[in-house]
């Protein structure tokens, strides 16, 4: 066993509005260990490629661009995450649902996910990681303690990210949220490469009708039998 797979993963992975982030932001505060949220670093990365003009099929600009450009993940108080691009604070343009689909079309380009796999795995580190994002439990942590993937209907899961992104106040109107969030989903689950999917030995769980308090407590509680199982 590698050094850094003796660190414990929980990976949650699922479509948007479901609640990853929330779940993972809460159990990563209780449990004091490290937060990967992958979709922030997938929409700096589409944010800092689209404004250099790095086209989708410039693989060679794509293979240069992370040596170049900063990217920093910075978990606030209220346990957002905030995003740096080279020292500028991109938060709000990235949270967008327009940053969203930026994200979800660089994110289905082989070498822009290659390029972004050791970052994700260098971020295990002691004494635990909480990695969400679509492909956690598939690809990037294929050994991770436990696997969560979280569904909801989409009529709930677009009217969580409308809820979401208006406290922000952005400006939505949820039937369009609704296109879009569906579309994106689509694109995610559709691709060639690590396509969002549950991976086999993930416990799906539905939140549609569940409280995030409730979906921690049903986390942590599976967490706490995975980890005394790996002793
Ligand atoms: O989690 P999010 O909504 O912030 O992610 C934005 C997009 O980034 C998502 O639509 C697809 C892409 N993404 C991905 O392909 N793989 C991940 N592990 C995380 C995000």
């Amino acid at each position: 066993m590698s050094l850094s797979s003796r660190v414990p993963v929980l990976a949650i992975d699922g479509p948007s509005g479901t609640g990853k982030g929330t779940v993972g932001s809460r159990i990563a505060e209780t449990r004091g260990w490290h937060l990967l949220d992958s979709g922030a670093l997938y929409r700096a990365f589409a944010f800092a490629a689209s404004e250099q003009g790095i086209a989708l099929d410039d693989i060679e600009g794509i293979n240069s661009l992370d040596q170049e450009t900063e990217f920093t993940f910075k978990t606030t108080s209220s346990g957002e995450v905030e995003i740096r691009v080279n020292g500028r604070d991109v938060s709000m343009r990235v949270r967008s649902e327009q940053g969203g689909r930026l994200a979800s079309m660089y994110a289905a380009v082989p070498a822009v996910r290659s390029r972004l796999i050791e970052y994700q795995r260098s971020r295990r580190q002691d004494p635990g990681l909480v990695a969400d994002g679509r492909d956690m439990g598939t690809v990037v942590f294929p050994d991770a303690t436990l696997k969560i993937f979280l569904t909801a209907s989409p009529e709930i899961r677009a009217q969580r990210r409308y809820n979401q992104l208006k406290s922000k106040d952005f400006d939505v109107t949820l039937r369009r949220l609704e296109a879009q969030v569906t579309e994106r989903d689509q694109q995610d689950a559709g691709r060639k490469v690590a396509p969002m999917v549950a991976a086999p030995d993930a416990v799906v769980i539905d939140t549609s009708h569940r409280g995030i308090g409730e979906v921690v407590e049903e986390v942590n509680r599976l967490l706490n039998i995975h980890l005394r199982e790996r002793d």
